[in-house]
């Protein structure tokens, strides 16, 4: 039985750099979940298909194939083979991973794929549903949430040193539809697990998050 480690929680809350960086320090395998649904969308994207035509997408995910391999520790994704981490980044992508992640038969395979991830090696997974649908057993299960306005902050301040221009109120703007469409879909919505311990990183950074949830899994294993 390997050791799993499970962080939720909504868009912008810090999980992903969070999650590197522990699984770095901890020896474990990061596995982003988002980045596959974020392929998927991707696809429907290149090839045109709307985020509301659940039969065109059905028919779709016939065709697509999503695999993770490791490079420099860092997690590609492959779809169909082609390699597609420089392009999932970006807020259109991630909009319409938010709306086609409601579709069962997109879950469906991603799902599988996570647990045969988890199965073989110690890993660090995030999501949306890690806790409660995916690795019901982890060891470790926390639930990273950040007000609105302080993800927003983050995400505008990330932004604008990149020099791209934004408006901050769009960006809570985006936040909050975001939030509403992924704890409110039917399937595996977002929400704590019954056994998740919550970690509400508005007042804290990024090594003051890293070491409380360092905390939190030395507190699990006695
Ligand atoms: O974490 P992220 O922003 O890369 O995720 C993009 C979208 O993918 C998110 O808004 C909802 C969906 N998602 C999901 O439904 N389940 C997961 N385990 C991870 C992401």
């Amino acid at each position: 039985m390997k050791n799993n480690i499970a962080i939720d929680g909504p868009a912008g809350a810090g999980k992903s750099t969070i999650a590197k960086k522990l699984a770095a320090d901890l020896g474990y395998v990061y596995v982003d979940t988002g980045a596959m649904y974020r392929a998927f969308a991707y696809y429907f994207l290149s090839n045109g298909i709307a985020s509301d035509d659940e039969a065109a997408i059905a028919k779709a995910c016939e065709n697509v194939d999503i695999s993770i391999a490791y490079v420099n520790g860092e997690q590609q994704v492959l779809l169909n083979g082609e390699n597609v981490n420089g392009v999932i980044r970006n807020e259109e992508v991630g909009n319409m991973a938010s709306a086609t992640s409601i579709y069962p038969v997109v879950r469906t395979k991603l799902v599988e794929l996570q647990r045969k991830l988890a199965e073989k090696q110690d890993v660090i997974m995030d999501g949306r549903d890690i806790g409660t649908v995916v690795l019901p057993n982890a060891n470790v299960k926390i639930y990273l949430t950040a007000s609105s306005a302080v993800r927003a902050k983050r995400r505008y301040d990330e932004l604008t040193a990149k020099g791209v221009e934004c408006d901050i109120n769009e960006i809570e703007k985006d936040i909050i539809d975001r939030d509403h469409r992924d704890m409110n879909r039917e399937v595996s919505p977002l929400k704590q697990a019954e056994d998740a311990v919550l970690l509400d990183s508005s007042d804290l950074d990024i090594n003051g998050v890293v070491e409380r949830m360092k905390e939190i899994i030395r507190e699990a294993g006695k």
